[in-house]
């Protein structure tokens, strides 16, 4: 089985994280698949929707870590890149349903949907800086927006997990739906997204996504500190603290 599938279904592309094991965590493998089923979709007259989920118990444990780690020097993390791109060009609405944990990448990504519905249980984080990392995908000029400077900081300078309420009180979410209707709700939301005029749908999208220069502007500047921090010392220690299942090495972390 792949670690991504996908299916279309009412106009509703449905693009599943299938890599339960490992809470979802993404390889470049999915990145890949991700982006391509995406751009795929905007060609496809067909679809009128995305949906992103996750099998298993949680949203996405964010990027692999072993992939970080093993990333050779001059690698540009294209396939995250092409996803991301992917994500943030997609001209039709994009709708995310979020359990359990949605780390790193799985908490940036929905500040780029436009929908996004969790289950109570559901617990964000942007741990960046416990990984010796930095934002990326423009959650340093989204999220201080959205969410204001002070609850910004707090969660990218201190990298501290936030839960369903939270992310609901800040804008991160679009509502908290009880587990057991959260997939019944969702397909209906879509159903009705599915039902709305193409081009108005699209148009007002796009609308809404009026300061996508300053945002891939800041993409941009981010990517190039993120490439960079993934290099040094500390990155390299939190890795394989992670990957060894010890403890960090404090004299190495700074
Ligand atoms: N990269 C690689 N593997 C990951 C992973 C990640 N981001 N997140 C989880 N996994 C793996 C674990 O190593 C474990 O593998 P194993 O069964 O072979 O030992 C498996 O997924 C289950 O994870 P586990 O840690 O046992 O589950 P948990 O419920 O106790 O904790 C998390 C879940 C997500 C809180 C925890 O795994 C975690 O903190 N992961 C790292 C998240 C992260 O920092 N992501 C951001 C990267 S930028």
């Amino acid at each position: 089985m792949s670690t991504v599938t996908t299916q279309i279904e009412n106009h509703v592309l449905t693009i599943s994280l299938n890599r339960a094991d490992k809470k979802n965590a993404l390889t470049r493998e999915m990145y890949q698949l991700m982006a391509d089923a995406i751009n795929t979709a905007s060609l496809d007259p067909e679809v009128k929707v995305i949906l992103l989920k996750g099998e298993g118990s949680a949203f996405t444990a964010g990027n692999d870590i072993a992939d970080f780690a093993h990333r050779e020097e001059g690698d540009n993390v294209a396939e995250i890149v092409a996803f991301m791109n992917a994500l943030t060009q997609c001209t039709s609405p994009v709708v995310a349903q979020v359990h359990g944990v949605a780390v790193g990448i799985g908490t940036t990504l929905l500040l780029h949907c436009d929908l996004v519905y969790c289950a109570p249980d559901s617990v964000f984080c942007m741990p960046f800086i416990n990984l010796g990392l930095v934002p990326e995908y423009a959650s340093s000029y989204l999220l201080p927006r959205l969410a204001g400077r002070r609850k910004a900081s707090e969660w990218l300078m201190l990298g501290e997990t936030f839960g369903a309420e939270e992310a609901q009180q800040f804008g991160v979410v679009t509502a908290i739906i009880a587990a057991e209707k959260l997939s019944e709700h969702v397909e209906a939301v879509c159903r009705k997204l599915a039902q709305k005029p193409a081009f108005a749908l699209n148009q007002t999208k796009a609308l809404m996504n009026n300061e996508q220069d300053a945002i891939q502007q800041q993409i941009s500047a981010e990517l190039d500190i993120f490439l960079e921090a993934l290099s040094t010392p500390a990155a390299k220690e939190a890795f394989d603290a992670f990957i060894n299942k010890r403890p960090l090495n404090r004299d190495k972390f700074k």
